[in-house]
């Protein structure tokens, strides 16, 4: 295992209307004026919106306010809310929504009080500074609501591109499952795939001995593959909702992947896919993992084979463990389809003539070399070959 530092500080509120109290939370963490982040208006028609007010209002803690945050959200809010905390003194930004939403709001958060252009933290520069952030969050999915990192697309050139700092890392963030009934089965399915997602990428590791972080890995995997048809079948079963959605914490503040290398080839592959398209970004995770496991299996083919007998239950073949670890994949792609997943580029709205745009943006777009590192480094061919993989 590798030395590491594990710092998640931010204070986790779960259950049954607790997004009643986010006023008072926000006063615990020193909040005195707010902008309220939120985005196309699932939480306008909700009444969720309204609940979070009312409850800043009852700690008399003045807000203003900015929708519109797109999935795959933009600079151009960002740059937009940036100027409207300077104007109104904000001091504390509370976004009230998903992934986007609280990407976004880490970004102004982070942009408010930053001299230089805000997208400088997306081109490499670390976050050292922000306003206090908290979050109520309504789907279980990109599990913002407890990482380091925030993920913004710049308009000119659609480059989709991360940040990170322990500065952006929420101060708190209510999690109340019931919030996550209203979700179209789709969205549910996308995030329960970003989950899986989150956890394969930590899972693929060139660390060896690490024993304690796969077996936390393998639990949450466990979770997702029991929890996650539940919500489909039934989108009012809280109980289900309440284990996805700490699952999906767990997943990505980084608790199961200290002290080993990390992969991130499969997000930052898909990340041109929802850029270009516009696509949720876990159905492309949905079409983007099976080709890349497939394609780097064989840099450590008993990993991919581990997951397989550990998770999806393959047996294990100890002559030919690459039929292990294929098995594995397989069951992993029937898992996606079956919750409702798309499986290839036709399902999900990509097009194969677009492979050399996408495969140009990823590998030499924003000042990229020509690879992109993680489990495998991977250059401009082998990209090719896996965007084919997905037709
Ligand atoms: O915009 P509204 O109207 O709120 O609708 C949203 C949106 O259309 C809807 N929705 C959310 N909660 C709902 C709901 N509809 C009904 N009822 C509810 N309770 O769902 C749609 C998707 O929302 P979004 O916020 O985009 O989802 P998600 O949480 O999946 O976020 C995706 C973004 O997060 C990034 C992704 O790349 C993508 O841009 N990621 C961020 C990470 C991070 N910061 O650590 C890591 C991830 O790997 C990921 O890359
Ligand atoms: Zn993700």
């Amino acid at each position: 295992m590798q030395n590491f530092e594990f710092y998640s500080p931010t204070c986790f509120v779960f259950g049954k209307d607790t997004e009643n109290s986010t006023g008072a939370y926000v006063k615990r963490f020193g909040g005195t004026k707010v902008l309220i982040h939120y985005g196309g208006g699932s939480v306008v028609r909700s009444g969720l919106l309204d609940r979070v007010k009312s409850s800043l209002d009852a700690e008399s803690i003045p807000y203003v306010e900015l929708g519109g945050v797109k999935p795959n959200p933009r600079s151009g809010l960002v740059y937009e809310g940036i100027e409207l905390c300077k104007k109104e003194n904000v001091d504390f930004v509370l976004a009230v929504g998903g992934g986007s939403s609280i990407d976004s709001a880490k970004a102004i958060a982070a942009g408010t009080v930053y001299d230089g252009d805000f997208w400088d933290f997306y081109r490499g520069k670390r976050i050292e500074k922000a306003l206090n952030i908290g979050t109520v969050l309504t789907i279980a999915a990109a599990g913002s609501e407890g990482s380091p990192d925030s993920v913004i697309t710049k308009e000119e050139g659609m480059f989709k591109r991360g940040a990170s700092g322990d500065a952006i890392r929420p101060k708190f963030s209510i999690l109340n499952p019931a919030l996550t009934q209203t979700l179209p089965p789709f969205q549910s399915a996308a995030g329960i795939t970003d989950i899986m997602a989150h956890l394969y990428e930590r899972y693929l590791t060139n660390t060896k001995d690490v024993e304690v972080t796969d077996r936390l890995i393998e639990a949450l995997l466990l979770t997702m593959v029991h929890e996650g048809p539940k919500v489909i079948a039934d989108p009012d079963n809280y109980e289900a909702r309440a284990n996805i959605m700490w699952a999906g914490t767990l997943a990505h503040n980084n608790m199961c992947g200290v002290g080993r290398s990390q992969d991130w080839n499969s997000h930052t592959i898909e990340h041109e896919l929802s850029a270009l398209y516009d696509c949720a970004h876990g159905a492309g995770l949905a079409v983007t993992m099976p080709a890349v496991f497939t394609y780097v299996m064989n840099h450590n083919v008993m990993r991919f084979a581990q997951v397989a007998t550990r998770v999806w239950g393959c047996q294990m073949d100890f002559e030919h463990p690459e039929v292990t670890a294929l098995a594995g994949i397989g069951a992993l792609r029937r898992y996606l389809k079956s919750i409702g997943m798309p499986g290839n580029f036709e399902e999900l709205g990509a097009k194969e003539e677009d492979i050399p745009k996408l495969v140009e943006v990823l590998c030499r777009g924003d000042g990229r070399d020509g690879t992109i590192s993680g489990f495998v480094t991977l250059n401009e061919d082998d990209c090719t070959k896996i965007y084919k993989m997905m037709v």
